[in-house]
């Protein structure tokens, strides 16, 4: 068993949170094991409820166009959510069930080691980047730590609000752009201090 089917399998007895009487299944994740790109969204609808599968419903169809249309496949990357289960009549998930998920996903991403995170919406944003606001670092690729994030707005979001769709289109079209530089920025050393380069 991999160490992702391991944790898998621990999303799906979880009982850390109020989350679990609710659901049907938990939802853990699902794509290549090696995916260079993970993508991070909020938490199980309906349908992800029903089928165990993250985007499986009208967000999910809106992601896989938005795949295609970089030439990648849901098979090629990594799909996951902050929370793993779904919140009742989908309301925004409570600072203490994305606490009790978060070791879950931490681990998701050491196994994955992706060299992209892409985290849609606001709540995946927030694991990345404390209090930014989406409206202003959506589309921008920054390394925290040793990955590099780009931050997008949700798909539902898109769905929603017409003028968005264009913002997420073309957000999505830098990504394979910003992965050809992920393994650089990763490794981006900031030039050191003058007074560390005066030898004499
Ligand atoms: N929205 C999400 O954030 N995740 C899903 O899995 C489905 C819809």
């Amino acid at each position: 068993m991999s160490e992702l089917e391991r944790i898998a399998a621990e999303i799906r007895a979880c009982t850390r949170c109020i989350l679990h009487r609710g659901r049907t299944q938990a939802v853990p994740g699902a794509g290549a094991e090696e995916a260079e790109i993970m993508f991070i969204g909020e938490a199980p609808g309906f349908h992800e409820d029903q089928q165990g599968l993250p985007f499986v419903g009208a967000s999910g169809k809106f992601l896989d166009d938005m795949l295609g249309s970089i030439g990648l496949s849901r098979e090629q990357v990594y799909i996951a959510n902050v929370v793993k289960c779904r919140p009742p009549a989908n309301r925004d998930p409570l600072p203490e069930e994305i606490a009790a998920c978060s070791s879950y996903l931490e681990r998701q991403i050491a196994a994955i080691k992706p060299l992209l995170i892409v985290t849609l919406g606001r709540f995946s944003m927030a694991r990345f980047f404390d209090k930014a606001r989406i409206s202003q670092i959506h589309g921008q690729a920054q390394r925290v730590g040793d990955v590099v994030c780009y931050p997008l707005y949700h798909p539902a979001a898109a769905l929603h609000q017409p003028s968005l769709r264009r913002v997420v289109e073309e957000d999505f079209q830098r990504i394979p752009k910003i992965l050809a530089q992920a393994d650089q920025i990763a490794k981006y050393e900031p030039p050191p201090q003058a007074e560390q380069l005066r030898l004499f």
